[in-house]
């Protein structure tokens, strides 16, 4: 299955959406994906998958979600609350971009995103400029989680908004030339989660 590409008047943003289209276009079909913060469920369309659980806070968007795809699993919580389930995919998009995320939750709620993952699992996301703080422990700490984390720096032009063809552009560009993605806020790719130590 080809997934469906999303679109943004972001550059920045848009690029993400090209990263997660490349990495999610190479998955076959999973048994269970697991959407932390998945707000109206707009991720689940891309995923070929027996089962889609959608994580978030904000009951709205969760039933607005749930009220579009019925045969999602919607939870309630926030991700650092987030109750013992595994995902063999994980993704987890805007959400610490996003101005109800608590910056200090940065490192409980990147923790809880590889405790969600099941060994051998794939988890990707992006970080903010409102996170860069946390960079290099949240770096770390997947680097001691997953066989193999690839982060793309992609912080430019995050916040200029444009018609969304003229965004898609500076994004495909942007892909092309590494020089213009700038720093302050990473998409990642993490597979190969490794069993937790006690
Ligand atoms: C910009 S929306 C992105 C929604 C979706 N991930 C997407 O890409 O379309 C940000 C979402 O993150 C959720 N959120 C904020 N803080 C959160 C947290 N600590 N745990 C889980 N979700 C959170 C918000 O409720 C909101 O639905």
């Amino acid at each position: 299955m080809i997934p469906r590409l999303r679109t943004s008047t972001r550059p920045g943003k848009q690029f993400v959406w090209l990263c997660l289209w490349n990495d999610v276009r190479r998955l076959p079909r999973v048994h269970r994906v697991i959407d932390a913060g998945c707000g109206p469920m707009l991720n689940r369309p891309m995923f070929d998958a027996d089962e889609y659980v959608g994580i978030d806070p904000d009951e709205r968007g969760l039933q607005q979600g749930l009220e579009r795809f019925p045969d999602a699993v919607g939870v309630h919580s926030t991700i650092a609350e987030a109750p013992d389930i595994e995902g063999q995919v994980v993704v987890c998009t805007q959400v610490l971009a996003s101005a109800p995320f608590d910056p200090g939750e940065t490192i409980a709620t990147v923790r809880a995103l590889v405790r969600l993952t099941e060994p051998g699992g794939i988890l990707l996301f992006n970080t903010s400029s409102r996170t860069s703080a946390y960079e290099e422990s949240v770096h770390a700490i997947l680097r001691e989680s997953f066989e193999s984390v690839r982060r793309v720096r992609y912080g430019a032009m995050y916040e200029r908004h444009l018609p969304w063809w003229a965004s898609l552009l500076i994004a495909v560009t942007m892909v092309a030339l590494p020089a213009l993605r700038g720093d302050g806020a990473s998409y990642y790719a993490c597979s190969g989660r490794l069993r937790l130590r006690d």
